[in-house]
């Protein structure tokens, strides 16, 4: 364990909320979690789920993860709560904060997030908002460390839209040392600010490299990863989008352009043959079910880090 524990009642609105030590820490705990080599207990503690979107992974990782840790989950579903009916989040926050000791909120709005943090005297986590996917980046960084032991000289490529997963997968990139490649098709980039923070974290090293050509993005690479490219509350866009991203799946073609061992990674749910074709998911590279795995060791690395004193 680090010492103090910095990360102790600690909020993780996003991957910048987090040093490299404490990456590295949490990494090493969710590993120590998956192999059985420590037991910590966290009896009678209570996490509070708000999700405004769907989800199974985040939910039922969280819910598992709590469980191991011998604490319960709450999960508020926003319809059958007084969140759906508009109660302030100034005033859910400050009550939840009396019966939940950390609170994980998947929601639209990054600044409604913060304004949860705001008001809560619990610790709040990111379980997704439309800005970034930090507890994604975990379980992410935990399987590539799996394969490669290391994180010097990985390359990662990640094709599809500069989205919440994208954003995570830079930060928490940058915070590791990684290279990271983003490959997206022209205006659908990741947010400014987002790469700005980048490449203070990289330094003198310009590790983060943004190109809209796919093929030439993945020559070498170790890691492919792809997402949707309509997420959740972009429903409308979707027709533009198939459209505007045609020629960015990763397809069989694709894959032999990368490094011959590369792994290939999606955070799920897919849409087969879209961004991803059938045939590259189910094949020997892909490490997507064990990286669906990990979120629940890597959240409960997290959680025991923020509930502990
Ligand atoms: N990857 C992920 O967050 O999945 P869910 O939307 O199912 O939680
Ligand atoms: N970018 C996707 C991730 C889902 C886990 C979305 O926000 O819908």
């Amino acid at each position: 364990m680090l010492k103090p524990n910095k990360l102790a009642n600690k909020n993780f609105l996003s991957s910048l909320d987090i040093s490299t030590n404490e990456v590295i820490h949490i990494l090493e705990l969710a590993k120590n979690f998956k192999n059985k080599k420590i037991n910590i207990e966290f009896k009678n503690k209570v996490l509070g789920l708000i999700f405004d979107k769907s989800s199974t992974r985040t939910r039922v990782s969280f819910q598992v993860a709590m469980s191991r840790l011998g604490g319960t989950t709450i999960d508020l579903n926003p319809k059958t709560s007084q969140i759906g009916r508009g109660e302030p989040i100034k005033d859910t926050a400050r009550v939840l904060s009396r019966y939940c000791d950390v609170i994980a909120i998947r929601t639209f709005d990054h600044s409604n997030l913060e304004e949860y943090a705001k008001w809560s005297t619990k610790p709040v986590i990111n379980a997704l908002t439309d800005l970034e996917h930090p507890c994604q980046a975990l379980a992410d960084y935990l399987t590539i460390h799996e394969e490669f032991h290391d994180f010097k000289d990985v390359i990662l490529t990640f094709i599809g839209d500069g989205n919440n997963v994208a954003h995570s997968l830079i930060l928490c990139g940058a915070l590791l040392g990684v290279e990271v490649r983003i490959a997206c098709p022209k205006g659908y980039e990741p947010d400014p600010f987002v790469i700005q923070k980048a490449r203070e974290i990289y330094k003198i090293d310009n590790l983060l490299k943004i190109s809209n050509d796919p093929y030439a993005a993945v020559n070498g690479s170790n890691v492919l990863y792809t997402d949707v490219w309509s997420s959740m509350g972009e429903e409308d866009q979707k027709k533009e989008k198939d459209t505007d991203f045609d020629g960015f799946t990763i397809d069989s073609d694709l894959v032999t352009k990368a490094d011959k061992d590369a792994i290939i990674l999606h955070c799920l749910p897919a849409y087969r043959n879209k961004e991803i074709t059938d045939a590259v998911m189910e094949s020997e590279n892909s490490r997507i079910f064990q990286q669906a795995e990990n979120r629940m060791h890597a959240q409960q690395a997290l959680l025991s880090c923020l509930l502990s004193k």
